[in-house]
Parts: C-alpha cells; structure tokens; sequence
C-alpha cells in the first residue's frame, strides 16, 4: 500500500516539476527570441538611417549618393532596397533582396521564403529641403543566424530540463521514502495496537461469556427476566469476541504477506463451505447452486482461504431474499483459479461498489451491529486475496443480484506439496 502511495507521490511531484521547468523555459526561450529580434531590429533600423540619408531627390528622381559604399556596411546575409514614394524600386543592394511588393504598413515585418526566414525594416527618407518624404528605404537581414542560436539554445534548455528530472527523480525517490517513514511507521503501530487490543480483549469475553453460560446452567434458580438478560449478556459476548477475532485477523493478516507458505486444495475448501452453508440456504428457500472444477490447487493460507470464502457466500445468502438463488463456480484460467459467488440478491448501487470493501462500511447503517455483520466481511476478504497475490472485484445491479470475483495465482498439480 506505501510503495503505491510513495510511488504517486513522486509521479505528482515530477509532474509539477516538470510543468514549472517547462513553463520556465518556454518563458526564457520568448524572452530571448524576442530580445534578440529587437536588437537586430535596431541594427537594420541603424542601417536603414545611414542608407535614408544618402538619397536625395534630384530631377524627380530619387538619387543615392555615389559616394555611398554600401558593401562596406552591409553584412553577407543583408539587404538595402530604396523606393520611390508610389513603391517602384529604384536601387537595390546586397544578398538579401527581396521579390515581394513595398508596403510600409506593416512594420517590422518577418516572413519566411522557400530556404530563408527574413526580417525587415522599412525606413521613409525625408527630403532634406522640405522636410517631406521622397521614398523608402527597405532593409533585410536573413534569420539564419538568429535561428541557429535559438536551435542551441532549445538543446541546452532541453537538455538542462531532461538532467534536472533525472536528477529530481533519484533526490525524490530519497525525499519520498523520508517523507512516509514516520507514516509508515505510525501506521505499524496503530495495526500493531489493534492487534493487541484485540488479543487482549479476547480473555475477558471468553471470562464473560462463560460466567454467564454456567449461570445459564440452572434457570430453574433464576427470575425469568434475569435469564434474558444473561441470554443478551452471551449473545453480546459472541458478537464482540467475532469483532475482536476480525480485527486480529485484519490486524494480522495485513502484517503477514507471507501467507504463501504451502499448498492449498481450493476445490475442496469451497466444497467444505457448500455443504457448511447447504442447510441455512434450504431454511431460506435459496437455490444454491454450484460448478466447482476439481484438483484447483495454490500456495496460501488454508484457514484464511476458507474465511475468504465463508464471508463471501454468508453475505451472498444474507443479502438474498427467499427464492432467490446463489450460485458458485470456480474453474482455473491460463495460471489463474477464477471463483464467482453470484446471488440474486438486494443488489449493491454503482456509488458503492468501492465502498463495500472499506472496513465498517455496509449499505444499511439503520441496521443495528447486532443484527448482522460487522462491516468488516469484504475488507477481510479482500486483504486475503491480496496476501495471496490475487484480487476481488465486484459487479452489480440493484435489484437484480452481485456478483463477487475472486482471482488467485494457481500452482500446477504436478508443481504441488501435500496439503
Ligand atoms: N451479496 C451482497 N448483496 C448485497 N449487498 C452486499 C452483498 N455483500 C455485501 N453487501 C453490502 O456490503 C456491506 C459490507 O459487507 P461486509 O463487509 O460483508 O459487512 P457485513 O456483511 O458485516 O455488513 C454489507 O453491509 C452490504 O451492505
Ligand atoms: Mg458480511
């Protein structure tokens, strides 16, 4: 159960880490494309100046000033473009020229060609006698660069982020198993006190019970209002020493995995347990019925096999009304031994399906403790079925029946010791 909980303590924890490193980096690799789009932004705008200042306009024309050597200011992956103030080109310079139409609406703008993403920036050069604007000049850089150490930097941060869970992962496994020792330990010590309370408790019902069965002796020497009461006192006494007894064996069983110790004969278990019950499903009119495989053999615990077993078909036939029908069938699947105990019965509500195996938990909480069962019948059976490597489930309908599956590991007949 701890190794479950410790186990979903560190899947949670790794997954919120690994969101808040992601969330992280993402965060960083934004901040940094975009810090880097703006500088290289200002770096074209710079350009972009220097080229608008060295038109002018000249016989209606726009003119670049011969004097103006482009190439020892723009880079290899770099492009100069001057307009005309309708958008006709009217010089170009550099590697990076680009086909598309002018448009100095949008600006800065990026876009991406066949091979190349490209930003550029369109400048308006400003006439320096009246102060209008006589055309564009349009820069353009190629992204190559920009991408390539954004690509590095998406390796480094994914890198980082894979060794940070590594290494997350071991400090957690460590903190985790820290973390629910003391709960592991407390909790070994609440089982371990209800198993000696229990143990304890035992001495003194058996003391009750047989003084008031010796005075039950001779009735003839009592009131009979007094035998009553004596008759409540040891019916009392029966129904706490069964309590204690499933809290031991709760208690116990939970602390004993190592149930597995010898060769169990399943088959003749449950057929013990028909004929044990054969009698109060005829004083109730139930058809028991049953289709029990022979030779069903697994490593267990005898006496905890059978309690499984009992708690099941005593609830199956409790919980069915006169007429109804009981039904058990046990055979063996691949290396499993499948048992179902189906009834007709009250039928258990799709809420309450997980319940029933909590301890103390039963549908109808009006129903006094001593008018029934503790509470404590499936919780037992599961933790059997458990301790032997299997489980229990539970299909239901209300009003129509239940039916409880019980799958245990089986053992090979020729694999077997002697039970
Ligand atoms: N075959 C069944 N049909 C209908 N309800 C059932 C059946 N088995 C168990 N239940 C429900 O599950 C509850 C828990 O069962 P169990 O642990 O055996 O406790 P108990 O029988 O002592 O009440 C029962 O109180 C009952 O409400
Ligand atoms: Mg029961």
């Amino acid at each position: 159960m701890f190794t479950k909980i410790r186990w979903r303590l560190l899947l949670s924890y790794l997954t919120v880490f690994t969101s808040i490193l992601v969330i992280f980096a993402a965060g960083v690799r934004l901040l940094f494309a975009r810090s880097l789009t703006h500088q290289l932004t200002d770096r074209l705008t710079a350009l972009g100046q220097g080229a608008a200042t060295n038109a002018e306009f000249e016989n209606g024309r726009l003119k670049v000033e011969s004097d103006f050597i482009v190439q020892q200011l723009i880079h290899k992956n770099q492009g100069l473009q001057w307009f005309d103030t309708n958008g006709n080109s009217v010089l170009q310079q550099g590697n990076i020229v680009l086909n598309l139409p002018f448009s100095p609406s949008i600006n800065p703008m990026q876009f991406k060609t066949e091979k190349l993403s490209i930003l550029a920036v369109i400048l308006p050069i400003i006439g320096s006698d009246n102060g209008k604007i006589i055309g564009y000049v349009r820069v353009s850089q190629s992204l190559e660069e920009l991408d390539e150490t954004l690509t590095k930097l998406d390796w480094v941060l994914g890198s980082s982020i894979i060794i940070a869970l590594i290494l997350s992962g071991f400090s957690g496994v460590i903190l985790t198993r820290q973390a629910m020792q003391p709960i592991e330990e407390s909790f070994q010590r609440l089982k371990q006190f209800t198993a000696d309370a229990s143990h304890e408790l035992r001495s003194p019902l058996m003391a009750i019970k047989s003084n008031a069965a010796v005075a039950l002796k001779y009735p003839e020497q009592m009131r009979k209002s007094d035998t009553e009461k004596f008759q409540a006192i040891v019916s009392a006494a029966n129904q706490m020493t069964r309590l204690t007894e499933d809290l031991l064996l709760l208690a116990r069983a939970e602390k004993n995995c190592e149930v597995r110790e010898s060769s169990v004969n399943l088959s003749a278990i449950l057929s013990d347990l028909l004929s044990l019950y054969q009698p109060e499903a005829c004083a109730k009119k139930i058809d028991f019925k049953s289709e029990i495989d022979g030779d069903m053999y697994l490593l267990g615990n005898a006496g905890q096999l059978t309690r499984l077993f009992a708690n099941l078909m005593e609830n199956a036939l409790h919980y069915t009304l006169s007429g109804g029908t009981v039904e058990v069938t046990a055979n063996s699947v691949s290396s499993y031994l499948i048992v179902r105990v189906r009834d007709t019965g009250a039928g258990i509500a799709p809420e309450h399906i997980k319940l029933v195996f909590e301890r103390f938990w039963r549908a109808d909480k009006s129903r006094s403790y001593w008018a029934g069962g503790s509470g404590l019948g499936l919780a037992i059976a599961q933790t059997i079925a458990q301790n032997h490597g299997g489980s229990i489930t539970l299909t239901s309908q209300v009003g129509v029946g239940s039916c409880f599956t019980v799958r245990l590991p089986s053992v090979k007949v020729s694999d077997r010791s002697e039970y």
